[in-house]
């Protein structure tokens, strides 16, 4: 049975009448290893080893509903958080039993998901993580129901929050539409060493957004193409947290850690508390910032993560709504009591030493860019003007350092993702798009730093429009085939993806 998806992206569903902060905010569970296994790169050493699911799944998104038809992992959306610590390798066997049919609109005519291949496969990939090629889960690399594949992850990183999604070549975006994401958190004694709040005071808060149909089932949009679906981007008006509309969370008047990533296909959050309290941002991509950055707003693109510590201390008895812009996302229930004093977070976090530029060994200039595409007449979107099928073009050398100019040439701001390395933002320089399309000339203005907020260790980089993103890698770690690619999981679809090669 098929889901008839519909075309426009605002959920046929009533939302407005959906009764607000009825449910209490799901914690995904913490998963527990199915015991040990011999360390593939260290014999004699056992390691922890997981076994997870993928899935059909029912999700009760909101009281006032039925369950909804996702795809998850190990049964539930978002996934069970996988606990490591940094330096312990672990095995996952990621074991695929959707089923054979996908329930969201297959655009055939995409690269990788031709009419002769399975319509359901699935590949696992941990965003963030620095591990062998071999376990990136590299986007043809997928299994089809029936099939699993272990994954090797030797955690040698600092402590941050990492994820896992799906990323098979051609469906990844209805695969993780469906639900196929969750947490991955590496832990490490720097971090620990600066007591945050922990265990029930740090609360991960996976934020997307979804499409509902008016019987409370997920629905992606459709292109008006007959037999070529695929969509530009997509932005549903439901916003959901950890697998909730409208939840709520009580908590004591105290500080709180919460730990954020955007699970959304394409949506950006500026997250903001509606009594305008300002809050604590404490790390991002890649882990802790240099030093605590006090915000008021919080912007959060595809991808991206953010550590962010509320202080509730001020607030007693009070309710505090989570909103990104106009919308709600959740409620804060501060318990009555006494007031006690305001938080002040530790005033350095962890070093963060900034790669000089002079130690480059080479600069890349990459365009971001839409063309029509003549065959079918929709717009492509394309790395440095190439198709995911062409010849290799970045092949770092292992432990070098680069920098790549990311040259927008769009309206768009594109989430650009690097997998296995972690970078810094060097800056962002404005530059005239057209007179570039025209002549071919670069002219850059004066470079705009990035903010403290965008100080730490970062693995998707907002690329602006207008602008030439400047960052700067050191691509450290594994030797082999990796991939690059816009985190609009629909721009990804249509080529904005690339494989790199860090050669050893
Ligand atoms: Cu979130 Cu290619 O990854
Ligand atoms: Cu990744
Ligand atoms: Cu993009």
């Amino acid at each position: 049975m098929h889901a008839v998806p519909v075309q426009h992206a605002t959920s046929l569903l009533h939302l407005e009448r959906l009764a607000r902060f009825v449910d209490p905010l799901p914690i995904p569970r913490v998963l527990a290893p199915e015991g040990l296994r011999p360390d593939p790169s260290q014999p004699g050493r056992q390691i922890d080893f997981y076994r997870i699911a993928l899935a059909e799944t029912p999700v009760r998104v909101h009281r006032d509903l039925p369950p909804a038809r996702m795809w998850g992992f190990a049964g539930s959306v978002p996934g069970p958080t996988i606990e490591t610590r940094g330096q312990e390798p672990l095995l996952v066997e990621w074991r695929n039993q959707l089923p054979s049919r996908h329930f969201l609109p297959v655009d055939h005519t995409l690269c990788g998901a031709e009419p002769e291949l399975p319509e359901v496969r699935a590949v696992v990939h941990v965003h963030g993580a620095r591990v062998p090629a071999a376990g990136d889960g590299y986007p043809t690399e997928w299994t089809v129901p029936g099939e699993s594949k272990t994954f090797y992850y030797p955690n040698r990183q600092d402590a941050a929050l990492l994820w896992y999604h799906d990323h098979a070549m051609g469906i990844e975006r209805l695969n993780q539409y469906a639900g196929l994401f969750g947490l991955f958190t590496v832990r490490d004694a720097a971090e620990e060493n600066l007591h945050l709040p922990a265990g029930k005071f740090e609360i991960p808060l996976v934020v997307f957004d979804r499409i509902f149909s008016a019987d409370g089932q997920l629905s992606y949009p459709i292109s008006d193409t007959p037999g070529a679906p695929w969509v530009s981007e997509v932005y549903g008006d439901a916003l959901l947290v950890n697998g909730k509309l409208f939840p709520y969370l009580d908590v004591e008047p105290r500080a709180y850690r919460f730990r954020v990533l955007n699970a959304s296909n394409g949506r950006p959050y500026c997250l903001s508390l509606s009594n305008g309290q300002p809050f604590h941002l404490l790390g991002t991509d890649q882990g802790l910032l240099p030093a605590p950055v006090e915000l008021r707003q919080l912007s959060l693109a595809a991808a991206e993560r953010a550590d962010v510590i509320v202080d509730f201390s001020q607030v007693v008895g009070q309710h505090v709504t989570l909103k990104s812009q106009a919308f709600e996302l959740m409620q804060f229930r501060v318990a009555a009591g006494t007031r006690g004093k305001p938080y002040r977070p530790p005033a350095r976090l962890r070093p963060v030493v900034r790669i000089d530029p002079a130690m480059a060994a080479r600069t890349r200039t990459l365009t971001l860019n839409n063309y029509m595409d003549g065959h079918n007449g929709r717009m492509l979107m394309l790395l440095d003007g190439k198709r995911w099928h062409e010849p290799v073009s970045e092949r770092p050398e292992l432990g070098s350092i680069e920098i790549w100019r990311l040259v927008n040439l769009t309206e768009d701001t594109h989430p650009i993702h690097l997998h296995l390395v972690r970078f810094q933002i060097l800056d962002r320089q404005p530059f005239d798009a057209d007179e570039y399309l025209t002549s071919g000339a670069l002219n850059v203005g004066k470079p705009v730093s990035p903010g403290p907020d965008e100080m730490g260790w970062k693995d998707t980089v907002r690329a602006e429009p207008g602008m030439i993103t400047r960052i700067i890698v050191r691509f450290e770690g594994y030797a082999g085939r990796y991939v690059w690619h816009c985190h609009l999981l629909e721009h990804a679809a249509n080529e904005m993806m690339r494989p790199f090669e860090v050669v050893g």
